[in-house]
């Protein structure tokens, strides 16, 4: 797909109290994308999405929902309706909440006059240590496979993407080609600071492995400039 470098970046409001996130938003007027986390939805409400929204931004709405079935769909039914567009849910809800949460959205989304939002499953938190993950949720199978293998269910439930770290896009990307989203968090542009991530990228870089969407966050709010620092990561991807 064509899209435009400021249509790939998604811009992490974390850290951010509702105010903030506005002035945010408002400041760096070439963003198109934000992510709204656990942190600031909980602080802000459906509202802050909103007023987001008013100002012409589109959210991505990172709650990253496991429940029932029956509670996954009424979440993303409402998340739908707030005009999210991208949504977050488990992929090791499994497989009937999964459809119940992609077609609950679709369906409300539908009903408020939206276009259907994608939903992005999340296989394994890269924040867990492979050898922990597996003592401690008693997983057999490494994480290496097991996340194509979330993946693989998210797909096959109609789920229309998934947030991957960089290093994981390639494969993810060889198995589930285009429209399949692939969402990724990790990005540093050339001599940014690491700060807690790892395993990064540089914005082209994890474009040319296969993401569609890349997910950044302190490299561009806690910028001196975010505006000019918004703007150099899209020159990255020009
Ligand atoms: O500031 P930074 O660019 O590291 O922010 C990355 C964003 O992506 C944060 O909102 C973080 O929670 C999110 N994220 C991540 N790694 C994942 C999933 C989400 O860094 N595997």
């Amino acid at each position: 797909m064509n899209r435009s470098a400021a249509d790939r970046i998604i811009v992490a409001l974390d850290g951010m109290n509702p105010e903030q996130a506005l002035g945010f938003a408002q400041a760096v007027p070439e963003l198109l994308w934000v992510k709204v986390g656990l942190e600031l939805f909980v602080a802000g409400g459906p509202v802050v999405v909103q007023q987001l929204r008013d100002q012409g931004k589109r959210v991505f709405l990172d709650l990253k929902f496991h429940d029932i079935p029956a509670t996954m769909a009424g979440a993303c039914r409402s998340a739908a309706r707030l005009g999210a567009e991208l949504i977050t849910v488990h992929a090791c809800a499994g497989s009937e909440a999964l459809r119940a949460a992609q077609a609950a959205a679709a369906e409300s989304a539908y009903a408020a006059g939206f276009q259907s939002p994608t939903l992005l499953a999340v296989t394994v938190l890269t924040s867990w240590d492979p050898a922990r993950f597996a003592s401690e949720l008693a997983v057999a199978e490494p994480v290496a496979s097991y996340v194509p293998r979330l993946a693989a269910l998210a797909a096959a439930s109609g789920i229309g993407g998934c947030v991957c770290s960089p290093l994981e896009v390639g494969a993810l990307r060889s198995a589930h080609p285009e429209p399949f989203a692939l969402v990724t968090p990790g990005i540093r542009p050339a001599g940014a600071a690491l700060g807690d991530q790892q395993r990064v990228m540089t914005p082209a870089q994890a474009i040319a492995a296969g993401s569609s969407q890349l997910v950044i966050g302190r490299p561009i709010t806690a910028a001196a400039d975010p505006a000019a620092a918004f703007a150099a990561c899209c020159g990255e991807l020009a």
